[in-house]
């Protein structure tokens, strides 16, 4: 088995590390909107965000990836009953915007998305009657400068948004994604040598997302592939983390037995919540600033690369003129999983200890 500790993160350019975050001040809220394909650990980071004290959860905008849009939207709508989670869920795009579609994950989120549960997943709540990408646009209008958009899924509602309505740069307070990988310490991908899920699924997309001239930090595998829950968490979910805790651990058996066939590691990577974490705890993250672009065709399509130092290249001109994005290079993982496992453990709200 491969530890996630062995995996050198030894980085040689200039690094920051960004200041304190606010949070969690007593009483002080942040406005999120969560864009997501759940997924397994979509619903992991879902639970997570919507247990934090700090969070305020405005939306979730659901997106092919891990499963259909069908399956995906009526898995979110599912968990917010489930665990009644109030904001209005969106449902957002079927397809990506260029390449054709990858398909689904069964094999790894299960044929349900949700890991193979027992039973019929039902919803009875409709979605928002406005497709995602208005929902975003709208949301962001409604609140200006205040609302941190986190996306865990491929990035098509938000290109789409983008596309609707340009001036959402200068009205959104941050977008925290997770997807990309960027080689720090020899990291590869997951779905091919060069490239991350998320971002090979809607290619064009994400470059759109990137280049926009808005403050984007990307949280990709170069962290999540060191933030891994062991069993041990697990079990201690599910015996104190309430219902939450007890669905995540049965959500998560199907999910775990795919990283331990697939890539040896005795319990799963933490994606989608290592970005809720770092919208609501950024201090714990060390960022590498430069412009990134998305590779859209050929051998290498999907790959995420960033451009560091500020030389130009005379031949290279597709990246003039961009804005610096902010790519997580080093985690302090025990903090985030200490972090994920005391909000999931913590009591609801209105029980005693
Ligand atoms: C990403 O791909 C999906 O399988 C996960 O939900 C996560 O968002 C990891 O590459
Ligand atoms: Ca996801």
């Amino acid at each position: 088995m491969r530890s996630a500790a062995a995996v050198s993160m030894r980085p040689q350019y200039p690094l920051q590390r960004v200041p304190e975050s606010p949070l969690p001040v007593q009483g002080v809220t942040m406005k999120l909107l969560f864009d997501t394909d759940p997924g397994v650990d979509d619903a992991m980071a879902l639970l997570f965000l919507h247990r934090h004290p700090a969070a305020r959860l405005l939306g979730i905008t659901t997106v092919f990836g891990n499963a259909e849009i069908d399956v995906t939207t009526r898995n979110a709508l599912h968990l917010c009953e489930r665990f009644g989670i109030a904001a209005p869920v969106a449902r957002g795009a079927a397809l990506p915007l260029v390449r054709p579609p990858r398909g689904a994950a069964p094999e790894v989120h299960g044929d349900d998305g949700l890991g193979n549960l027992e039973g019929p997943l039902h919803a009875t709540r409709e979605p928002d009657a406005r497709p995602a990408h208005r929902f975003i646009v709208d949301t962001l209008r409604e609140h200006p400068g205040e609302v941190t958009l986190v996306a865990v899924g491929p990035l098509t509602n938000l290109a789409l948004a983008l596309a609707e309505d340009p001036a959402i740069t200068g009205l959104v307070h941050r977008v925290v994604v997770m997807g990309g990988v960027f080689g720090v310490g020899g990291q590869g991908g997951n779905v091919s040598p060069v490239a991350e899920a998320n971002i090979l699924s809607d290619p064009h997309a994400a470059d759109a997302v990137f280049t926009a001239p808005w403050p984007v930090t990307i949280v990709g595998l170069d962290v999540t592939h060191r933030v891994l829950m062991d069993h041990a968490c697990f079990e201690r979910l599910r015996a104190q983390g309430g219902a939450e805790g007890a669905f995540i651990w049965q959500a998560s058996r199907h999910y775990v037995g795919f990283y331990g066939r697939a890539v040896g590691v005795a319990g799963c990577y933490v994606h989608d919540a290592s970005a809720v974490a770092c919208a609501l705890r950024p201090e714990l993250f060390t960022l590498r600033a430069g412009p990134v672009r998305v590779v859209d065709q050929g051998l290498a399509i999907g790959q995420t690369i960033q451009r560091t130092g500020g030389r130009r290249y005379v031949h290279a001109t597709d990246w003039d003129g961009l804005p610096d994005q902010q790519v997580a290079v080093d985690v302090q993982a025990a903090e985030l999983l200490a972090l994920f496992e005391h909000t999931l453990r913590r009591p609801a709200p209105g029980h005693a200890c």
